[in-house]
Parts: C-alpha cells; structure tokens; sequence
C-alpha cells in the first residue's frame, strides 16, 4: 500500500525528499498576510466513546471540560495577539470533535475570545451527536452565533447503529428541536461501505434527512483504522465503488448538488465543510495548522496540552517545513475536496501556473476521464472522484493513521517521517 503512496508522493513532488516532521517550532505563527484562512477549533469530549472513531476523544468530565477551556482561551490569546491592531479576516470557524455541543453553554466564550483578534466572514459551524439536538441547546448555540450544525447520524437504521456501538435513538425530539430553531445549514453524517448496505436503504437515510431538518448531508466511506475496533466484517472495494455511482447517480437524479467529494446540498445553497481551505489556524488538542510554509499538529494529550500552554508556549508536538513541492501537493490534495482545482486560484497562491508544473498529469487526468476543463477549472468527474477516493483511502492510511497512531501514544513525539 504505501508503495503506491511512495511513488505518488516522489512523482509529484520530483523528489524522494520524504515528509519529514520534527519537533522543533516556533512560538510564533506568520498568518497575518495569510488569505484565504479558516479556523477550527477542537473540543475532544464525548459522552461515551465510539470504537470505530479515530478522533482525539476523551470522556466527558466537568473539570476536565473546565480546565481544557481555560487553556484554549490561552491558546487563542497566544496565537491572535501576534495579529496586530486590526483584526485578521477569515472565512470561516468550525468546532469539530469530540462533540462540542456537549459544551453548549461555553461556546459563547470561545467565539467571544475569537471576534477578539478575527473576523468571521462566511459563518460558524459546529458538530453535534443526535442526543444533543434539543430545542433549548440550539438556541444556545444560535444565539452564541452558531450558523451551521452538522449531526453525526451515521445510519436511521437500528442494525447499523447496533453496529457502529450506538443504541437505539429515538429522532422525534430531534427533528421537532429541528423545525423550532432553524440554521443556515444543517447537515447530517452518514457513514457507507457497512455489511448489506444498499442503495435503497442510503436512499431511505438521505430522503429521511432531507424531509426532517437537513438542507445538507455528508457521506463517507466507513474507514477501517489500525488503532479503532470493528466488530463487522468490511464491504470490499470494488462494491463500495459500486455504491458510491449509485449514490452520486442517485443524488444528481434528485437535482441534488454536490459540493465536495463527500457531500451534497439540497438546494446548492447550504454548505457545511471544515477541510476545503487554502489555510487554517487550529486551536486545541490534536488540531492541525496549514500555513503557506508549514504544517503543524497539536498534541493529543490533554493534560500536556494545558501544561504546555500553561507554561507559555504554544502546544505544537510536530512540525512541517514544506518544499514548495509537497506545498502544490498538500494544496491540491485538499483543494480537490471540492471537486474543482482553479488555475488563476494557484496562480494567485503560488506565483507561478498551474498547467506549467502540472501539465502532463492534468493532460493524463483528462485522458483518462477524471478531469474536465471549464474554463480556468478542471472539474473531477464521478470517475475521477472514485479514483480519489481509492487514493484518499490509502492516503489515510499510510499518512494519517501513521501520524494519529503515534500521536495517541506518545505526547511530544521527537519526529516522524512519512516516506
Ligand atoms: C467528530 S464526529 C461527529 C460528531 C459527533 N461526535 C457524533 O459522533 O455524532 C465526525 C464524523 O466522522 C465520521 N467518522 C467517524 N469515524 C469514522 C470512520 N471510521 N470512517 C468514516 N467516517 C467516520 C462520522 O460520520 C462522524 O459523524
Ligand atoms: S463518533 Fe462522535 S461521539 Fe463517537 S467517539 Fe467519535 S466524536 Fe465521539
């Protein structure tokens, strides 16, 4: 698997230099000048913890929850203050976890702390677990200035949530909650490629979303990592290619847009992604910042998290110096989330053309079907978004997995290299 991975990364980036991450940063970060900046911000809490979630998640503790935020409010003084008198614009703020509504009433105070050195220009987004949609906790959020939820369903179906380990939940209070307090966007998870799954029972997910609340859903293959538990035996490949064409047929047939590899709009207007910027600034244990020069991941450890904060410095466990390379990889890796890479758009980040650094594999991609031109874009085909996804997969893999493994074991790695 990695062989794939290898030669992909030493092809594109015309180097063997492999991605080498080290503990060594500075306590100051240069984004004054950044355009195009998101913010997330990550709370790790969980009323019980799913086996199958990779994500740094501990369980609910009030004093713990107390303690984390005095040091996330430290962490956003440290990283803001070095902004200077005015106030940096971005785009957007998610809250991703974990389940941040599970801090509902402290939201206020972090987005309070936010508006201190940022402005927010395209709204504020926040995770939810399905118990947490009431009425009363959606109107916390709202009015803290929450625009746009998304709610982890995964599956409407009892067999499926047996499962992924999560009981029986009854949606009627979710849905009255739903149609009281209302948002910008509301968008549900779902996760595919489990045992039997179908496209008539996805169908049922999408149609039952869409009649109760949600203007926006995300689909996403079921991920097997090496460090989370699976009680089920996995779809194979080639059937998950086959369901994912029957989803995407599925959804275009309903006049439904889809807005990023794994996600769809059911007017187009909605919009609900944490992960398609240029760059972005990440507070809190285990959140990554992706700067025009560097990459950086947080520590997972919470209490070394508010030690290092607590001692003045900022919580970075490891570090990425990008060649400019592995940058126009990183860039169009995750620009490519959105289906459409934009020629003037990389022009305008990197000074330099598109087509003169990438023109043969755009010209291959094209050939073999997974890119059209529109104009100054090349748009993925559902062809193209499969072959993504196939390189997605193995990406996580042998690149995520890798990093969140060690991260989950050793606080303060000393490096990592990722050939
Ligand atoms: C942080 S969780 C969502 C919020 C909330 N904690 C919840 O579970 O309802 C983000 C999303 O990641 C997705 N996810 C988690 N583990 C996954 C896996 N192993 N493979 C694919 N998707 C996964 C789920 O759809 C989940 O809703
Ligand atoms: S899926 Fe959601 S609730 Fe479950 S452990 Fe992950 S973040 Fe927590």
């Amino acid at each position: 698997m990695s062989v794939i991975t290898k030669a992909t990364r030493a092809w594109l980036t015309r180097s063997f230099k492999p991605f080498h991450f080290t503990n060594t940063y500075e306590n100051k970060l240069d984004y004054k000048d950044t355009r195009n900046l998101g913010l997330y911000v990550h709370i790790p809490f969980c009323r019980t913890l799913c086996e199958f979630c990779p994500y740094c998640k501990v369980q609910y503790n009030k004093n713990l929850v107390d303690t984390y935020i005095e040091a996330l409010l430290k962490e956003i003084d440290m990283v803001g203050s070095t902004v200077g008198i005015e106030k940096k614009e971005v785009t957007s703020l998610y809250f991703g976890g974990g389940t941040p509504a599970l801090i509902a009433n402290e939201i206020k105070y972090i987005i309070q702390q936010i508006n201190k050195y940022f402005t927010v220009t395209e709204g504020i987004g926040l995770e939810l677990h399905p118990c947490d949609v009431t009425e009363e906790k959606l109107t916390v959020l709202k009015e803290a200035g929450v625009t746009k939820i998304s709610i982890g369903i995964q599956s409407f179906q009892i067999e499926y949530l047996k499962l992924l380990g999560r009981g029986e939940l009854n949606y009627t209070n979710m849905f009255k909650a739903l149609s009281k307090v209302n948002f910008e966007t509301v968008s549900m998870d779902f996760i595919f490629g489990l045992p039997g799954q179908t496209i008539e029972i996805l169908k049922r997910d999408i149609e039952t979303a869409f009649n109760n609340g949600a203007n926006h859903f995300a689909i996403y293959p079921f991920i097997d990592f090496t460090f989370t538990d699976r009680k089920f035996i996995k779809m194979t490949n080639k059937e998950k290619k086959g369901l994912l064409y029957e989803i995407v047929d599925y959804c275009y047939e309903q006049g439904y847009v889809r807005d990023s590899i794994w996600t769809f709009s059911k007017h187009g207007s909605s919009k609900y992604s944490s992960m398609t910027r240029e760059n972005f600034l990440g507070f809190g244990c285990s959140a990554t910042t992706l700067l025009e020069d560097q990459f950086k991941i947080n520590t997972f450890d919470l209490y070394e998290y508010q030690k290092r904060i607590n001692s003045g410095n900022l919580p970075t466990a490891l570090k990425l110096n990008f060649s400019r390379r592995q940058r126009m990889i990183y860039y169009l890796f995750w620009t490519s989330y959105t289906m459409r890479v934009n020629s003037t758009d990389f022009k305008t980040f990197f000074g330099e053309s598109l087509e003169q650094n990438y023109g043969f594999e755009l010209w291959l991609a094209r050939i073999l079907g997974f890119v059209k031109k529109e104009n100054n874009q090349y748009v993925m085909t559902t062809k193209g978004s499969y072959y993504y996804y196939y390189y997605e997969n193995f990406y996580t893999l042998s690149y995520i997995d890798k990093m969140w493994h060690l991260m989950k074991n050793e606080p303060f790695p000393k490096e990592l290299i990722i050939k």
